[in-house]
Order: C-alpha cells, then sequence, then structure tokens
C-alpha cells in the first residue's frame, strides 16, 4: 500500500474511534444531567405521544426555527435535508459487492449537493452581514461551515465536472476500511481534500457545535411533557422527607400504637 493510502486508512479509524468515544461519553452526560424543572415552549404537549410528535415535526421539519426566522429556515433546511440525500447516496461506497437495485432510483440525489451548498452559502452570507449575528459569532462557527462548504464543493467537483475520481477505487478502499482489507486510495488532491475533512469532521463532531444532532433530543424545552397541573411531581429527596413527615403525623396522631 501507499503511504498515503495507510495515512488515510489509519486518520479513518482515529477519527472514528474519537468519534464514537467522545458522543458516548457527551450522550452518558446528556443523560445524566439533572433536569429539576418543567420548562417546556409553548405551545406545549399534553401526552408523551405528543412530544414523541413535536420531536418528529423539530427534527424532520425544523418546526421552532421556521416559527422564528423563515430565511433561516430555508437555508438552514436546504443544508441539512440535502445533506441527508447526500449521505444516503453516499452508502454505496460502504455497502459490500453488488448494490441493492434502489441505489439505481437514488442516483437523482445528486442534486441534493447544491441544495447543501447553497443552503451552507446561505447561512454563511447570514454570519458575515447581519450583523447581530456577526456579533455572536466565534470562529468556530465560520470554521464549520467553511468545512462543509469546501466538502461539498469538493464533492461537486467530481461529481459534475470532469475531475473525476476512480469511484470502484474509492468503493473497495471504502468497503476496505469496513471488512479491515486494506487498499489503495485515488489520490487526487480534491478527493484527498473531501476526505480529510470529512475526518476532521468526524473527530471533531463530539467537542462541537455539531453535539446538537444528539442534543436536540436531551432539551428539556422540547423533550417534556406539559403535566405539571395534571401529574404530582415529588423529587426524591422531597418524597424521603415526605415519607419521616408522615411517620412523625402518625405518631402525632398515636397511629403506629
Ligand atoms: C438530527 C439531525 C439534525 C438536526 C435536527 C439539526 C438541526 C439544526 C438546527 C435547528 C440548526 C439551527 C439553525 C440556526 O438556528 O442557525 C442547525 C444548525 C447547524 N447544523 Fe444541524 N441538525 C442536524 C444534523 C446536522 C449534521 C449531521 C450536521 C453536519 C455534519 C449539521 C450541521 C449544522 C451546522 C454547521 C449548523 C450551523 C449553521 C449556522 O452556522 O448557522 N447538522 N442544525
Ligand atoms: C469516507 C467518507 C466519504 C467518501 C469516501 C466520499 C467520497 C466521495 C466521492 C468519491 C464523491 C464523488 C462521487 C462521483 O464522482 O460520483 C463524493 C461526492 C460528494 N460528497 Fe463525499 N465522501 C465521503 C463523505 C462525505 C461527507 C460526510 C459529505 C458531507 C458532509 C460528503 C459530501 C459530498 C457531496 C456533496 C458530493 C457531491 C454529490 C454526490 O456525488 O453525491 N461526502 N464523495
Amino acid at each position: 500500500m501507499s503511504t498515503i493510502s495507510i495515512i488515510f486508512t489509519a486518520l479513518f479509524y482515529i477519527s472514528l474511534f474519537i468519534f464514537i468515544v467522545g458522543m458516548g461519553r457527551k450522550i452518558y452526560q446528556f443523560s445524566t444531567t439533572p433536569v429539576p424543572l418543567k420548562i417546556p415552549t409553548a405551545p406545549t404537549p399534553l401526552t408523551q405521544t405528543g412530544v414523541v410528535f413535536r420531536m418528529i415535526r423539530e427534527v424532520t421539519l425544523f418546526e421552532s426555527l421556521f416559527r422564528s426566522n423563515k430565511w433561516i429556515w430555508l437555508f438552514g433546511f436546504l443544508f441539512h435535508f440535502g445533506l441527508l440525500l447526500v449521505l444516503v447516496r453516499h452508502l454505496r461506497y460502504f455497502i459490500p459487492g453488488d448494490l441493492p437495485e434502489i441505489f439505481l432510483l437514488i442516483q437523482p440525489f445528486k442534486y441534493a449537493a447544491f441544495a447543501m451548498v447553497i443552503g451552507l452559502g446561505g447561512l454563511l452570507v447570514r454570519r458575515i452581514f447581519v450583523s447581530r449575528i456577526r456579533y455572536i459569532s466565534a470562529p468556530s462557527d465560520y470554521l464549520m461551515l467553511l468545512m462543509l462548504i469546501i466538502i461539498g464543493v469538493s464533492g461537486v467537483v467530481m461529481t459534475f465536472t470532469d475531475n473525476h475520481t476512480d469511484v470502484m477505487m474509492v468503493k473497495s478502499f471504502a468497503t476496505g476500511l469496513v471488512t479491515f482489507d486494506w487498499v489503495n486510495l485515488p489520490t487526487e488532491t480534491h478527493f484527498l481534500v473531501h476526505l480529510f475533512l470529512v475526518f476532521v469532521l468526524l473527530a471533531i463532531f463530539p467537542i462541537s457545535k455539531l453535539l446538537h444532532v444528539p442534543g436536540i433530543f436531551f432539551s428539556p424545552t422540547l423533550n417534556q411533557v406539559d403535566n405539571a397541573r395534571k401529574k404530582r411531581h415529588i423529587s426524591p429527596w422531597a418524597l424521603k422527607q415526605e415519607k419521616e413527615n408522615t411517620v412523625k403525623l402518625d405518631q402525632t396522631l398515636g397511629k403506629d400504637e
């Protein structure tokens, strides 16, 4: 194997390891953080089923973003939806052997690359030109957008211009990563940049704003049932106190005799 292939193979496993361990730790931290107050945002679901539907609408349609700002929603939705279709299309690299026929049908998903890049462009323009947003933007906000734009544009270059890469070689390389049967990868610069930034993104996922992916499911304003007036809530320490009080009361009333 060539040196560059060995480096990229190693980088894949290193970034995947950081991603899995980092995400595992973060998800554990999110799930064990106390949530002492009822704070669902209105309009609030009154049942658990209602919460599930709210979460589905939030994740698939970005409902609350739509209510707050139509422009950000448009660009945010274009980017995320485009990304989803692009990632589905990328599965063909990682599935060993012949592909299921469904992949012929999803060939047009390649155009989703434009939705993704246009969405990202809109979000970047907003960060640069809306002074209120510029004021609260940190370097990492720009970094995320720029990295995703470079990944998207290098992908578009490979798919839609004459600067193709050898996709069969990419498939052997990617399935090789899954089956531990390592082979060389194509070495065109734009492909290597594409892949390198994907690995960087994977590695910084657990320490970046990309944590909004698992985070949204733990958001108390979105995942709580508004039943504070229907159900009596007693926190564990209060329950202990209440039991002690009942015993004291029983003793006072002479019930334990
Ligand atoms: C469950 C899946 C996901 C959901 C529900 C989701 C939802 C959202 C929402 C609501 C925003 C806020 C937009 C705003 O108010 O500015 C956002 C921003 C963002 N998302 Fe996601 N996202 C998901 C997955 C992803 C993934 C997989 C990536 C990238 C690999 C990603 C990258 C970003 C970036 C970079 C921003 C910031 C855009 C900006 O600069 O304004 N998201 N996401
Ligand atoms: C190990 C992971 C990845 C590999 C091996 C890979 C490889 C490739 C290759 C070879 C192409 C060109 C396809 C062609 O010529 O038909 C491509 C296109 C593209 N890639 Fe990736 N990529 C990876 C991950 C990603 C990720 C995570 C994103 C998004 C954040 C992305 C975004 C794109 C886009 C937008 C295109 C153009 C549209 C398309 O062909 O579907 N890639 N990728």
